[in-house]
């Protein structure tokens, strides 16, 4: 993670801010998120993204919100799309998410996004790659601006489990050694 150039405020009285700011990183690093690939799609142009900034938000309807940074690649394909495909991984493909922590180089020819096999989510057409234990495919409910990210909030069109049904383990970001937030 790229170090920051100046704490990020509000400061507590009496505190040294960067001794602080660093303390509030690893407290925010803490919390528990799952580690997914976030798919998105505009015409024929396709991203799969590593994000961990994700949670359920609401029941009825089903919401679920991605915080998305609003430099990123998917931000604009996910404006574009209007839609977004949250991909589960098992925690043996754990390996795949470094791939995805850059924008993903796409061959339309094979089917792939940086070699990695991918099929259209069944209503939105969004990419979800086939080893995805689970997914949720989605529709661009609103989005948040949130300053640093922008919190793309979807309504869940379809959902399903892969090939190896319910029973597979759901990667979390505790089972890497990757921190992202904080
Ligand atoms: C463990 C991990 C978790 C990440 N979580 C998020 C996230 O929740 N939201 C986000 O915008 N970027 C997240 N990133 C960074 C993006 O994966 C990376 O900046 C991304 O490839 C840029 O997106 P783009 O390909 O759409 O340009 C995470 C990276 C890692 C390594």
């Amino acid at each position: 993670m790229a170090p920051h150039a100046r704490a990020v405020g509000p400061f507590p009285d009496g505190v040294d801010p960067d001794e602080y700011d660093r303390l509030r990183r690893r407290v925010l690093w803490k919390l528990p998120t799952g580690l997914y690939l976030l798919g998105s799609r505009a015409g024929d142009r396709r991203n799969l993204m590593t994000c961990n900034l994700v949670s359920q938000l609401a029941m009825e309807p089903k919401l679920v919100g991605v915080a998305v940074e609003r430099d990123a690649v998917t931000l604009g394909l996910v404006r574009d799309g209007g839609s977004f495909a949250l991909a589960l991984l098992d925690r043996e493909d754990r390996a795949v998410v470094r791939v995805f922590a850059k924008p993903a180089v796409e061959d339309r020819s094979t089917h792939t996004l940086s070699g990695v096999a991918y099929r259209d989510a069944p209503v939105t057409g969004a990419p979800i790659p086939e080893i995805a234990a689970a997914f949720l495919d989605c529709r661009l409910e609103r989005e948040v601006d949130l300053g640093s990210h922008v919190l793309c909030v979807g309504e869940v069109l379809a959902a399903g489990f892969g090939e190896r049904g319910e029973d597979a383990e759901i990667l979390r970001s505790e089972d890497t050694r990757m921190n992202y937030g904080g």
